[in-house]
């Protein structure tokens, strides 16, 4: 992959890259809306993903040329303007802040060039993945070794202050942290992180629902506030720190929404539980209640993901949830290796519109 962001870099600029990195994007098998609660995740790296390749440059300038977007460019000093530069711009300031140099390498320009095969907008973390890359290319220029820990908080950072969605932790976690074909298992509040193998003989199969995130942002950041009132309204820190007991004091919608993240931090043990016993039945199960939950009570799926889900049941799934945010973009399904290419085939008859974005085991 590294070699397509510095072919595209040569061809464009006429010149050799400095530099080059890859971040993966990531799907999640359990626990959504979970970690910007100080709660429990468990996601897996994918096996797309976005690379960069950059080169210092003279003329205070980000000159930018994307697979997926075409070219860009602008001063560095400008205003963030929506455009995929802001993440550029924002991973400079970031890494800056960090480690402050009195000779910053990329503090009078930056050449860049971006090749990714993550659909964007569809649950699978590009922007994760592209924060990550951003930061692990300027640490790797500067010579300055970061832990991937800090690296994916960096990341983080990114996203919040330059393109103002306040997500968790999750997703620059997996993508900086995360062991390809293991999941994840990531403790937000206690910042502990055990990988746990995959079902053997089984797939997780990736399958965008032909329709793209929607409105995601607001969304998003509104559930975010909804649970910091939950939390407030039941005088717990955070979900995390809520139980069931307390849910009597909510009104009906935010009772809603703390149920879903008290149940899906369960889910997210008992389907750790299942890798270990590799009981896929089981993990299938869990699959089916955290799409329900996060469909019925959180209100963050979409038409296309409950019918997806539906299909995938019918056509002999054993499990299925949206992955991600939800409001559109991809689900995730489990399925018996012998079944998957099957189970694959009878969605794409029965929805024309889906397609599969990846297969991890
Ligand atoms: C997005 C955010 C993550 C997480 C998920 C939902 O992917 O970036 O931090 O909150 O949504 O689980």
């Amino acid at each position: 992959m590294n070699k397509i962001s510095k072919d595209i870099f040569k061809n464009y600029f006429n010149k050799d890259p400095s530099n080059s990195s890859y971040a993966p994007g990531r799907v999640n098998l359990m626990g959504d809306h979970t970690d910007y609660n100080n709660g429990l995740v468990l996601p897996s790296p994918l096996s797309l993903g976005i690379s960069l390749s950059i080169l210092p440059s003279n003329n205070y300038k980000i000159d930018g040329i994307s697979q997926q977007y075409g070219s860009l460019s602008r001063n560095l000093s400008n205003e963030i303007d929506g455009s995929w530069l802001d993440f550029v711009s924002g991973a400079i300031e970031v890494f800056y802040t960090h480690f402050p140099k009195n000779d910053c390498l990329l503090k009078k320009g930056i050449k860049i060039a971006v090749a990714s095969n993550l659909p964007t907008d569809s649950g699978v973390s590009s922007s994760a993945a592209f924060s990550v890359a951003l930061i692990k290319v300027i640490s790797e220029l500067e010579n300055q070794h970061i832990n991937p820990m800090k690296l994916a908080i960096m990341a983080q950072k990114i996203e919040h202050d330059f393109i103002g969605t306040k997500c968790g932790l999750m997703d620059q976690m997996v993508s900086s942290a995360g062991v390809k074909s293991k999941a994840m298992f990531y403790d937000v509040y206690k910042n502990y992180i055990e990988n746990y193998p995959l079902l053997p003989g089984h797939d997780f199969l990736i399958f965008h629902s032909g329709s793209k995130r929607k409105l995601s942002e607001s969304l998003y950041n509104k559930r975010r506030s909804e649970c910091e009132k939950a939390s407030f309204l039941m005088s717990v820190p955070d979900l995390r720190g809520a139980n069931k007991e307390l849910l009597k004091l909510l009104d009906k919608k935010l009772l809603l929404r703390a149920s879903h993240v008290i149940s899906e931090n369960e889910r997210v043990k008992n389907s750790c539980t299942a890798l270990l016993e590799e009981n896929a039945d089981m993990f299938g199960e869990i699959m089916y209640d955290s799409h329900y939950s996060l469909s019925g009570n959180y209100e963050v799926s979409s038409i296309e993901l409950d019918n997806l889900v539906k299909v995938a049941k019918d056509s002999g799934a054993l499990g299925a949830r949206l992955t991600g945010a939800g409001f559109g973009g991809c689900c995730v399904l489990l399925a018996t290796r012998d079944n998957s290419e099957k189970i694959a085939e009878k969605i794409k008859k029965n929805i024309p519109n889906a397609w599969l974005v990846d297969i991890i085991n």
